[in-house]
C-alpha cells in the first residue's frame, strides 16, 4: 500500500482564519510515524506542502467569490501535485486546509482517471454545492462540489481563473453522508438533480453500517470504480471535532466516523482522499487535541487500521 501525503496550508476559502495550520498540527502530532505503524505493508511518503504563486489577474472582480485569485492559484498548484503523486503510483492523501482544496485535489485525480471510472463519497455536515450566485457567504469552501460536476457547469459564469478546472464528473457518481446544514438553493439542486445522500436523519433510522454500504454500492455497484473520499472533519459532532470553522451539532460520533472509513477500506476501492477543515486556531486546547486525534483516527481507519489489533 503506497501512500503520498500532501499538505495544503490554505484557509482563504473560509471566513475564519486558521485552517491553514491544519497540516502542520497533524504532522507535529506524529501522523506520518503513526501511519507507518498501522502495517509493515504501508509505504508512506510525505510530499510536503503545496506552494503557489498568484496568477496575474485582469482585475475584473467576479461577484461573490471571496479570495478567488488565491483559491484558484492554490488549487491549480495542488492539482499538479496530485498528478505527481499518482504518477508515482501512490494514493494521494490531501491534508487541508479548508474544503475549497477539493477543487484541486479532485481535479488532479480526474486528470489520471476517466470521469466515469471514478466516484466520490463526500462526508460532511454541508453539501458544498453552492455557486457564486447561490452562496449566502461567498466563501469558496462552500462551493467545491459544484465546480467539478458537469450538471452545474451552466450555473457558473465564465471564470478565467478557474479555466484549468474542467467540470467533468457527474453527480450520478457522487454520494453525500452526514448532511445537516443545507442552504436554500442547495436544497433545490438536490431535488433538481436527484442527488444521492444520507443525511443525519437517515443515519438515525438506518444505522451507519447500512448507510455506508448503501452509499458505496450506489456510486460503485460493480466495485470497479476508483473511490475518492472527501472527508470534512465537521461531519463529526462538535463533541469530537470542535476545532473547525463551521461546526454543526448533531453530527457523527467518532465511532460512526471510524466505522464508515473501515468499511471504505474494506471495499478495496479507495484511491484518493481529502481530510479537511481541521482548524487548530479555534476552540480551546482540549478541542484542538480532540479534533486532531479524531482526524487521525478517521485517516488510520481509511488506511486499514484494525480496532481488534493489527497483524502485519
Ligand atoms: N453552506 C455554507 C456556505 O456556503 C457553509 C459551507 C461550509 N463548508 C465547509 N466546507 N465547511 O458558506
Ligand atoms: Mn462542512
Ligand atoms: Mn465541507
Ligand atoms: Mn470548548
Amino acid at each position: 500500500q503506497k501512500i503520498g501525503i500532501i499538505g495544503v496550508p490554505f484557509d482563504k476559502g473560509a471566513s475564519k482564519r486558521g485552517a491553514d495550520k491544519g497540516p502542520k498540527a497533524l504532522r507535529e502530532s506524529g501522523l506520518i510515524d503513526e501511519i507507518k505503524q498501522i502495517s509493515s505493508n504501508i509505504d508512506v511518503k510525505d510530499y510536503g506542502d503545496v506552494h503557489y504563486e498568484l496568477m496575474s489577474s485582469n482585475g475584473r472582480k467576479i461577484h461573490n467569490l471571496n479570495e478567488l485569485n488565491h483559491v484558484a492559484a492554490c488549487n491549480r498548484a495542488l492539482a499538479e501535485r496530485i498528478e505527481e503523486i499518482l504518477n508515482d503510483e501512490r494514493m494521494p492523501i490531501t491534508l487541508g486546509g479548508c474544503h475549497s482544496i477539493a477543487i484541486g485535489s479532485i481535479s488532479g485525480v480526474v486528470r489520471k482517471t476517466a470521469p466515469d471510472n471514478m466516484c466520490v463519497l463526500w462526508i460532511d455536515a454541508h453539501l458544498d454545492l453552492n455557486t457564486n450566485t447561490t452562496s449566502p457567504t461567498g466563501n469558496m469552501h462552500g462551493m467545491p462540489a459544484s465546480l467539478i460536476v458537469k450538471e452545474l457547469r451552466s450555473n457558473w459564469p465564465f471564470v478565467p481563473e478557474l479555466e484549468w478546472c474542467k467540470a467533468e464528473l457527474s453527480l450520478k457518481n457522487f454520494c453525500w453522508i452526514g448532511l445537516r446544514s443545507i442552504d436554500y438553493y442547495e436544497r433545490l439542486s438536490m431535488e433538481k438533480y436527484g442527488i444521492k445522500y444520507f443525511d443525519m436523519r437517515d443515519i438515525d433510522k438506518m444505522g451507519i453500517d447500512k448507510v455506508t454500504n448503501a452509499a458505496i454500492k450506489h456510486i460503485n455497484p460493480n466495485g470497479d470504480k476508483k473511490l475518492h473520499v472527501s472527508f470534512d472533519i465537521d461531519a463529526l459532532d462538535p463533541l469530537f471535532a470542535n476545532a473547525t470553522g463551521t461546526p454543526v451539532g448533531g453530527g457523527l460520533t467518532l465511532r460512526e466516523g471510524i466505522f464508515l472509513m473501515e468499511e471504505v477500506y474494506k471495499s478495496g476501492t479507495l484511491r484518493s482522499m481529502d481530510l479537511v477543515e481541521v482548524n487548530p486556531q479555534l476552540g480551546d486546547a482540549r478541542d484542538v487535541t480532540n479534533t486532531i486525534n479524531s482526524a487521525k483516527a478517521i485517516l488510520y481507519a481509511a488506511l486499514g487500521n484494525n480496532r481488534s489489533g493489527n497483524t502485519s
